[in-house]
């Protein structure tokens, strides 16, 4: 049976800001020490010490802002191990990480590494065992332009000009490894830290506090509650609220049946009602929508697959994985009017990767190629979408029958190019879609498809590109277009109107 999408192009979302498509790297497992930095004296080909075949690919997605150095590690980190001659930086333990620490990759890696792949640095502060002067001579160190001691140390280390850092997190996780506060408690030391975080470079900072988990209130609404009670309103500034979410247990990576994969795209976009209750209870207290919400950490998490374990967190990304991105994509696309930037976790070789290397070898993932479909989205205006399709049953964890759409998507335009996504959740049907736009006839410039007959599919390092998108035809009806969207499968439309 035919399903329905409609474009409605009166209906404007709001701005989908880039950093929707933003991204993680964290000191941990093989992301940041291989992933990332192999040092100058490689046989990887790397520009001082970072490798090439991984800035190449993240090049080719656009990616606008990548958070370091956690996640976890972030409130154990103090950024002075991280700066100088590297010979003789500490090495520390990795509390959370069961690793050793070198202390290679720093602040000045870190921005010559964001600057090779086109991203703005988000630094996460240390809020857990750290102080508020410690984050505040961070940003002093990268930000200012004056004549400081710190600013003739960044000079002698390499950089006299500031790197203009806008993105400052103040801590990560404070509800756990970042320090086990309760809301109302963080709220007090957000506010404390966030004094002393002011605008004394050229660019003006953005800060973030630490959000909650998933759809849990309790924390956004103590937090809120204790923030707002400062006897100047707005001060100390907050920009952002950073709430986390992972989906995962269901099956391992590359191993899963039927209602298993089901289960964890039902579980994948229950993102939607964590956006809903957060911006909802964010609402209560800033109705005027000036803070914006941003889900700093998010993706699969699949329980560890001990036959294919590489490092810690490593994990094999199949279609599973890539529609579960897809869909999340779209869920901030919907919500652009609130959602301000996402980054999914995390980069490379860790939980729901881009890209995974083994030494030398390096491969991009099917959640790579969504973000390449995807990235037509960044800063285009949000567009309502209205997907009317079939509903497939399927059974839930707890062994009852359950229900997920079928079909789901986002639109946007850009000057006068409309992008629309299509995920097609089915593990078994394809789906003939009638796409068509209120007010206008489709003329379609492109059309492309991520798919593969086999649900269980991923790229390895022996068979890099089995999983790859390709073309997708479409026909012209009236003045609706139609197209065959595989089973499993992610689907990106351009077209202009007529
Ligand atoms: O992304 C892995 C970990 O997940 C992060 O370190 C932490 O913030 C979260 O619990």
């Amino acid at each position: 049976m035919t399903q329905r999408v409609t474009v409605v192009p009166a209906d404007r979302i709001g701005t989908i800001n880039p950093n929707l498509y933003g991204h993680f790297s964290e000191h941990l497992g093989t992301c940041i020490y291989e992933g990332i930095w192999v040092g100058e004296d490689s046989a990887i080909p790397n520009q001082a010490g970072i490798r090439l075949d991984v800035v190449n690919a993240l090049r080719r997605i656009h990616p606008p802002v990548l958070r370091w150095p956690g996640g976890n590690f972030a409130d154990d980190y103090h950024w002075q191990d991280g700066i100088g001659p590297r010979d003789r930086r500490p090495t520390r333990l990795n509390l959370w990480w069961d690793a050793v620490e070198p202390n290679q990759f720093g602040t000045h890696e870190f921005i010559t590494f964001c600057r090779m792949i086109g991203a703005q640095p988000y630094l996460c502060g240390n809020v857990g065992s750290g102080s508020p002067r410690e984050l505040r001579e961070w940003v002093e160190y990268c930000n200012y332009g004056g004549d400081t001691t710190l600013t003739r140390t960044r000079a002698a280390n390499g950089s006299p000009e500031p790197f203009g850092v806008r993105y400052w997190g103040v801590g990560n996780e404070n509800w756990a490894a970042g320090g086990s506060f309760e809301g109302g408690d963080y709220a007090v030391e957000y506010k404390r830290f966030a004094t002393f975080l002011q605008d004394i470079g050229k660019v003006p900072l953005t800060l973030i506090a630490c959000g909650a988990y998933g759809s849990d209130t309790s924390w956004t609404r103590s937090f809120f509650e204790k923030y707002t009670r400062t006897p100047f309103p707005g001060v100390p500034r907050l920009h952002g609220f950073g709430v986390h979410y992972y989906c995962g247990t269901a099956g391992n990576a590359i191993e899963y049946t039927t209602d298993q994969w089901y289960q964890l795209l039902a579980a994948g976009a229950e993102i939607e009602k964590v956006v809903t209750i957060q911006r909802a209870a964010m609402d209560a207290y800033d109705p005027q929508r000036k803070i914006g919400l941003i889900i700093d950490e998010w993706g699969a998490w699949h329980p560890t697959d001990e036959a294919h374990h590489r490092a810690h967190l490593w994990q094999q990304n199949t279609m599973r994985d890539a529609l579960i991105a897809a869909q999340t994509l779209d869920t901030f696309n919907r919500h652009a009017d609130k959602v301000v930037m996402s980054n999914i976790a995390q980069m490379i070789n860790v939980l729901q990767s881009m890209i995974l290397t083994d030494g030398p070898r390096m491969l991009t993932t099917p959640t790579y190629h969504v973000y390449d479909l995807y990235q037509a989205h960044q800063g285009g205006q949000a567009l309502r979408l209205v997907c009317e399709g079939d509903m497939i049953s399927y059974c839930n964890k707890q062994g009852e029958d359950a229900e997920l759409a079928q079909l789901s998507g986002s639109a946007s335009l850009k000057g006068d190019m409309l992008t629309i996504s299509l995920v097609n959740a089915s593990a078994e049907a394809g789906c003939t879609v009638a796409l068509n736009c209120v007010g206008g006839e489709l003329i379609v410039e492109g059309a492309q498809v991520l798919a593969s007959g086999d649900i269980h599919a991923y790229n390895s390092f022996d068979a890099p590109d089995a999983v790859k998108p390709r073309a997708l035809a479409v026909t012209p009806v009236g003045d609706a277009i139609e197209l065959e969207l595989p089973a499993a499968s992610v689907a990106r439309i351009q077209a202009k109107l007529a």
